[in-house]
């Protein structure tokens, strides 16, 4: 198959960690017979610089005319004084809502090579720790009306029923697909944008009557993923409390390095990036760790492109390189020498095979 990809490697680590995910995918383009064409895009910080703005119409074009969109990390610490409007992160949320992806899907799973990198007591890990957040990703907060005049701040949190139940719907079908739990978090204690958010997933819970679903507050699921993670299958959620919960989610598996994530919307053509962000401070020293970015690209080839078994091909690859006791230093024990980015970019390139 012939596939487009535009490709933001961004700022801080972003380029390191998206060659080597590139290399990856030359590999699998190698072994399974793939072309993958690449397409440079700018966005984030290095787009400011360059252009003035952190995403160009032009570019934001590119996105729109591949078959998906592979991205690094943006932002860093040159860019905080740039005004809100022009802040590497606005690319970031232009980037979103132009491709119209409003469903983000972060995986929070402990790989058992890793179990001792999390820093959950023992116990609490040995159960089996395997959920996703659906996160609703071009609504809300986020998306609303930001001002400040005369010293008051506005930031406008608006869902519209359409916008609930398409997420909603996402929520349940990825719920049909595993476990068939589904948890919807919510702050209907307070907020009316959570009590419509409650009402219309209750409304869609008639037509999944093979999903069994439960209603959270945001504040108790925040402490239920530290509490007793293994209860969760998938977690359906709005776009600033996803933006939270999914870090403290990744963080429980030890890494923020290693998870992956796809955003999709209406059409095949997703945008998929690693969880992390753009690290300054180990940016250029090879130490980064890009496993992140090759699992990203895998759900690209699952989901995007309906190659499985090159996804599978990556993930395995992925296993057996934590097997051989390889580590970044992100996740490197102590008295270990860990690996660097490319090193382990390289490890992952050679273990990967055609079943
Ligand atoms: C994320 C990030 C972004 C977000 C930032 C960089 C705008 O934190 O992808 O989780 O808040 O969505
Ligand atoms: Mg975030």
């Amino acid at each position: 198959m012939h596939k487009n990809i535009a490709v933001i490697r961004g700022d801080g680590i972003g380029p390191e960690i998206v060659e080597q995910a590139l290399n990856v995918l030359n590999r699998v383009a190698e072994l399974y017979g793939h072309t993958f064409i690449y397409t440079d895009v700018d966005m984030g910080g290095c787009a400011i610089d360059k252009w003035g703005d952190p995403l160009p119409e032009a570019q934001l074009q590119k996105c729109l005319a591949s078959d998906s969109v592979l991205l690094g990390a943006v932002g860093g610490p040159k860019w905080n004084d740039v005004p809100g409007h022009l802040r590497p992160e606005k690319g970031l949320l232009r980037l979103r809502a132009g491709m119209g992806v409003y469903s983000n899907n972060r995986p929070a799973k402990i790989w058992p090579q890793l179990a001792d990198a999390s820093p959950l007591k023992p116990s609490i890990v040995a159960e089996d720790i395997d959920f996703i957040i659906v996160r609703e990703l071009i609504g809300g907060i986020y998306f609303g009306e930001h001002k400040t005049e005369k010293g008051t701040a506005t930031d406008v949190l608006q869902y519209s029923e359409a916008e609930i139940e398409r997420i909603g719907r996402i929520g349940f079908e990825t719920a049909q697909k595993r476990g068939k739990k589904l948890c919807s978090v919510e702050k209907s204690n307070v907020l009316d944008s959570s009590r419509l958010w409650k009402k219309v997933m209750h409304r869609l819970a008639e037509e999944y009557p093979d999903v069994t679903l439960s209603d959270m507050l945001v504040d108790n699921c925040a402490m239920q993923i530290v509490k007793n993670p293994a209860q969760f299958d998938v977690i359906v959620t709005e776009n600033m409390f996803g933006d939270i919960l999914s870090d403290e989610a990744s963080m429980i598996t030890g890494s923020i390095g290693m998870i992956p994530s796809s955003s999709l919307g209406a059409t095949a053509c997703g945008l998929y990036e690693p969880i992390h962000g753009s690290a300054p401070d180990i940016a250029g020293k090879d130490m980064a760790n890009p496993i992140g970015t090759i699992l990203s690209a895998a759900m690209m080839l699952r989901y995007s492109f309906d190659m499985a078994a090159e996804a599978d091909a990556i993930e395995k690859a992925v296993s057996a390189y934590l097997d051989a006791g390889y580590r970044t230093a992100d996740i490197a024990g102590s008295g270990q020498t860990p690996v660097g980015c490319r090193a382990c970019g390289q490890l992952i390139v050679n273990y990967l095979t055609k079943e």
